[in-house]
C-alpha cells in the first residue's frame, strides 16, 4: 500500500535500474480504464472480481484498481520499498496456474510480448496499457497480433504522460498510449476511443499527494493562492 502521508515514503524511495522500465501510470490512466473501457465491452467481459498488477512499481495502477475491485494482488520484480510481494512475472519454473479473473498492467516494453503471453495462462482477461505504436512490428504481429487481435483496443484521445521514475500530474509527452484489451474466446470489437477531457475529471484532489514525485515544494499550481 501507498501510506498516505507522502513525505517520509518518499525520501525512502529505491531507485530501480533502467532496464526495468519504471514509468508509473499517471491515476486517472487507469480509471479511465475502469470506468469507460472494461464497461465498453459489454456482455464480452466476465465479472471482474480479482485482478493482479504483477509488475506493479510503487502502485500507481494497483492502488488505482483497489477503488473498484475488491481483491487486487500487486507484485514487482523489484523491491520499491512499499511492501508489493517481489517476483519475476517472467520465471519460467512459475506454474502458468489459472490466478485471478483480470491481469492489469502498465508492462516494461520490451518484453510486453512476453508479459502477454504469459498473462494469456493466467487470466481470462487481460489489459496492457502499451504505446499505441505496439499494434506495429512483424514479430508481434507473428507471434501474437495475427492469432490473437485484441478483443478491444481502446487509445487515449489525450496524451497520457508517463516519465522514467516519477508521476508528473502536470507533465506533457508526444508518445500516444491506448489499452489492449484480450478476454478469452471472444471476437475483436471496433475500437472504443477514450474520449477527451478524462484526465480533468478522472483526476482526484488526493492524487498529487498519494502518487506525485518528491518535490522541495507543494504540488501546487503556482497561481493558487497560499
Ligand atoms: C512501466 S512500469 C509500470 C509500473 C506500475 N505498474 C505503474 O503502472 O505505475 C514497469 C514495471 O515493470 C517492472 N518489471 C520489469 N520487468 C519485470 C518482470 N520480469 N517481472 C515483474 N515486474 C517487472 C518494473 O520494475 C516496473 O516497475
Amino acid at each position: 500500500m501507498i501510506p498516505s502521508g507522502g513525505n517520509a515514503v518518499m525520501a525512502s524511495r529505491r531507485e530501480p535500474p533502467d532496464s526495468l522500465d519504471f514509468f508509473p501510470t499517471p491515476p486517472w490512466a487507469t480509471r479511465a480504464f475502469l470506468r469507460h473501457v472494461l464497461p465498453a465491452l459489454g456482455g464480452a467481459c466476465p465479472p471482474i472480481r480479482s485482478a493482479w498488477d504483477p509488475c506493479c512499481g510503487e502502485g500507481h495502477m494497483a492502488e488505482v484498481l483497489r477503488e473498484s475491485i475488491v481483491q487486487v494482488r500487486a507484485s514487482d520484480i523489484f523491491d520499491y520499498g512499499r511492501g508489493y510481494e517481489v517476483g519475476d512475472f517472467l520465471d519460467a519454473v512459475a506454474p502458468a496456474v489459472r490466478c485471478c479473473d483480470l491481469i492489469c498492467a502498465n508492462p516494461p516494453f520490451k518484453p510486453a510480448a512476453q508479459f502477454a503471453r504469459r498473462a494469456f495462462q493466467l487470466a481470462p482477461v487481460v489489459a496492457f496499457l502499451l504505446r499505441a505504436q505496439w499494434l506495429e512490428g512483424e514479430d508481434r504481429y507473428e507471434t501474437i497480433l495475427r492469432d490473437r487481435p485484441p478483443t478491444l483496443y481502446a487509445p487515449f484521445v489525450e496524451r497520457v504522460c508517463m516519465l522514467r521514475g516519477r508521476w508528473e500530474p502536470k507533465g506533457s509527452t508526444a508518445t500516444a498510449y491506448a489499452w489492449f484489451v484480450w478476454v478469452e474466446g471472444a471476437a475483436p470489437l471496433p475500437p472504443f476511443f477514450i474520449p477527451p477531457g478524462r484526465k480533468h475529471a478522472l483526476t482526484r484532489p488526493d492524487d498529487a499527494r498519494r502518487f506525485g514525485a518528491r518535490t522541495d515544494a507543494p504540488l501546487l499550481d503556482p497561481m493558487d493562492p497560499a
